[in-house]
This record gives structure tokens, C-alpha cells and sequence, in this order.
């Protein structure tokens, strides 16, 4: 019954949520406001505007609409130089060898990530080839962990909500994926990704056919 599995990337695929999180704490430190790991966990998944007025209301500090943009302008700009060396030894284990399984089974491939850095991640890493549908998050009204980009993602592939698999590594993804009535797979820790169907550790422990089965059970 599965027709697709649709990815978030930072997180999922690769490692570009630690870069997201080292260019946000470069913002927090210059604006002398403490911004953990704790803080990042709030974030993954959030886009680039809702992350900073995150960031600012932790510090009570509200900031001009110029400074606001130039603060977003530096925080991706040091992104852009951190991911200037991703290539295709940068994906993660396993994430090969997943999308041949599901290849192998008829399964389509989705693309669906925050980023307005996704195409310029997934060209680095080498894999653009391999996705049957790739969503822009520019072109979506509500950002995670509104189901938008999921249900944009499942539309670009031509396939029904209910017979897709959402995979995310983050709160406020897995909330997207819920909300969009799709099954959802966790990659990290069970007791953060509270409201995933399914969790493994990481991509290399993800195993489609304990996500079918888990999966049609959920159906039933
Ligand atoms: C998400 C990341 O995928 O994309 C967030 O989890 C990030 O950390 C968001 O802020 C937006 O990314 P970008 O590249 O458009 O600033
Ligand atoms: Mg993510």
C-alpha cells in the first residue's frame, strides 16, 4: 500500500542540521543570547524567518525589518561556506541502499524539506537523479509543522496522503507529516519524536520492510 516515502533532508540524509545549528549559535552569541542544543531542538525543521524570531523573543530582543533581513542574510551566508564542502561521501549510511530497496518495490522518492537550500544540497551530495519529486518550500503558503510541503510533495508525485510515508528527524517535522495524514517515521531519539509512528536511531537502522508492516497495521 505504500506509494511513496517522502525524505526531509537536513537531518535525515545528511548532517546539515549541525551546520544550521553552528550558524544560528554564530547569531545567538553575537546578539549575546544563550542558544543550546535544547534551543536547536526547537528549530530543526523551522524555516529561516521563524527560526530568528525564535531566537530574538529568547533574548526579548526585537530588532529593525533591515536588521532583521541582514541577520538572516549572515546567519545563510555562513551556512552557504559550511556546506561548500558537502559532497557524496556526506550522506549518510544507509540512505544508498534505502532508496534501492525502495526502488526495487515500486515505491516513489519525495523530496521534502525546509530549506531553501535543498536543491543546492541534494546537487552537492549527488543523489538529485534519484528523487521523483523534489518540493520547493518557497512555493508553500505554511511552513512545518503545517503538512503543506508534505501534501505539495504528494501531489507532485501523484499519489494519495494516506498511502505516503513522511521521514524526519525533527518535532516540528513529524508534526507536519501527522498533520498531513501520512505515516510517520522518526530518525533520532523516541523520546523527542513523540508523535512518530515509527522510529530509528539513524537512516542506516531503517528498515522498509518493519515500516510496511508497522505501517499496514497502522491502516487497519
Ligand atoms: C530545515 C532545517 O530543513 O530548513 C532548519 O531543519 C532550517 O534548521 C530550515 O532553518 C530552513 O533552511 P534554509 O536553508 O532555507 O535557511
Ligand atoms: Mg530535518
Amino acid at each position: 500500500i505504500t506509494s511513496a516515502v517522502i525524505f526531509d533532508l537536513d537531518g535525515v540524509l545528511t548532517d546539515t542540521a549541525e551546520f544550521h545549528f553552528i550558524a544560528w549559535q554564530a547569531i545567538a552569541n553575537k546578539l549575546d543570547i544563550t542558544f543550546d542544543r535544547e534551543d536547536n531542538e526547537k528549530l530543526k525543521g523551522v524555516d529561516r524567518e521563524n527560526s530568528l524570531k525564535y531566537i530574538l523573543s529568547k533574548g526579548n530582543l526585537v530588532v529593525s525589518t533591515t536588521e532583521f533581513e541582514q541577520l538572516l542574510k549572515e546567519k545563510n551566508d555562513q551556512y552557504l561556506t559550511l556546506i561548500d564542502e558537502v559532497n557524496p561521501s556526506h550522506l549518510f549510511d544507509g540512505v544508498l541502499n534505502c532508496f534501492a530497496v525502495l526502488k526495487k518495490s515500486n515505491v516513489k522518492i519525495g523530496l521534502a524539506s525546509a530549506s531553501k537550500n535543498a536543491s543546492l544540497v541534494i546537487t552537492k551530495l549527488g543523489i538529485e537523479h534519484l528523487f521523483d519529486f523534489i518540493g520547493d518550500a518557497a512555493s508553500v503558503a505554511n511552513s512545518k509543522p503545517a503538512p503543506d510541503i508534505f501534501l505539495s510533495v504528494a501531489h507532485g508525485l501523484k499519489v494519495s496522503p494516506k498511502n505516503c510515508i513522511g521521514v524526519e528527524d525533527a518535532v516540528a517535522g513529524v508534526s507536519a507529516i501527522k498533520s498531513a495524514n501520512m505515516f510517520a517515521v522518526g530518525i533520532g531519539e523516541s523520546q523527542v519524536l513523540t508523535q512518530a509512528d515509527l522510529v530509528f536511531p539513524s537512516m542506516s537502522e531503517f528498515d522498509f520492510k518493519r515500516v510496511e508492516t508497522a505501517f499496514l497495521l497502522s491502516a487497519t
